[in-house]
Parts: C-alpha cells; sequence; structure tokens
C-alpha cells in the first residue's frame, strides 16, 4: 500500500483501463465546494482520460437552475478554479453535456427519488 495518499493510483488506472460507468450525484452542487474543488477536479480527470466512458454528474441543491444554468456555472468555476483552466473545449463540451442539475430541499427523499428514476431528464 502507498504510505503517501497521493502516490496511490486504483489498479484498474494503473493497467490504463477506465472504470465502469457510473453517476456522480453531488449535494450541494451549487455551493462554494463544488465550484472550487469537485467540478475543476472531474473536468480534469476527462482531461486525462481517466473518466468512465459512460459517466454523468448530477448536481443537487435548493437553488432553481436549468441544466444549462448549471452547466455555464460549472465552466465558469473551470474557468476560475481549475488548474488547467478550460484547457481543451471539446473535452469541456462532452463533459459538460453530462452534467445534470436537480433542484430539490430535502437530501432524503423526492429529489434523489427522480435524479435516480433514470437518464436525468433533460429541462426547458
Ligand atoms: N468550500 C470548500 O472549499 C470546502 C472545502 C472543504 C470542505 N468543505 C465542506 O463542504 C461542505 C459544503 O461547503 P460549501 O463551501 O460548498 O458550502 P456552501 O457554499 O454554503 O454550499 C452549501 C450547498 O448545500 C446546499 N444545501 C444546503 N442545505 C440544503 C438542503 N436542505 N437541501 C438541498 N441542498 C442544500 C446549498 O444549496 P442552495 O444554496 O442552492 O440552497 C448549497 O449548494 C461543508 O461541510 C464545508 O465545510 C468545503
Amino acid at each position: 500500500m502507498a504510505s503517501d495518499p497521493h502516490d496511490y493510483v486504483p489498479g484498474v488506472l494503473r493497467q490504463g483501463k477506465r472504470p465502469h460507468a457510473c453517476v456522480v450525484v453531488i449535494f450541494g452542487a451549487s455551493g462554494d465546494l463544488t465550484k472550487r474543488k469537485l467540478i475543476p477536479a472531474l473536468y480534469n480527470l476527462a482531461l486525462e482520460k481517466r473518466l468512465p466512458e459512460r459517466f454523468a454528474v448530477v448536481g443537487y441543491a435548493r437553488s432553481d437552475m436549468t441544466h444549462e444554468v448549471f452547466r455555464d456555472k460549472m465552466r465558469e468555476a473551470v474557468e476560475e478554479f481549475s488548474r488547467t483552466g478550460l484547457k481543451d473545449k471539446e473535452v469541456w463540451e462532452r463533459f459538460a453535456s453530462a452534467l445534470y442539475y436537480e433542484r430539490g430541499e430535502d437530501c432524503r427523499a423526492q429529489a434523489s427519488a427522480s435524479a435516480w428514476s433514470g437518464r436525468p431528464r433533460p429541462r426547458r
């Protein structure tokens, strides 16, 4: 086991394979942590081709936002906070097309149920 957590690389990545399809749900997606750290980190994984082919992010918070507004805000966040900036617009477009936003006020029930009912619904 690596002694420094920064040295840790999961086995599948060492072998050059991508991880399986997954959906990342971010609770508090309109907040500071999401724009400052989480989305820039995921975008950098996309740049390094370390995300699964089938990948999506569902952001969840109380603020009312369309998917498009969420994507625009996350683009600004990457431009401001990513160590690479918005390095590759093509990678960004593909990554952004997999960003979705779901509004709700109670993390325990109804909104998560609708987010998990299948592919996130296009909004407006
Ligand atoms: N910011 C950082 O760099 C950082 C670093 C390390 C750890 N953290 C920790 O990460 C956590 C979040 O920090 P943050 O800076 O992102 O805080 P923040 O800017 O205040 O954001 C909080 C988020 O949670 C959402 N939220 C709050 N109550 C909710 C509810 N009842 N239902 C649904 N969504 C709700 C807010 O939604 P609305 O605003 O849309 O209502 C907002 O998106 C905190 O525990 C913080 O200590 C943050």
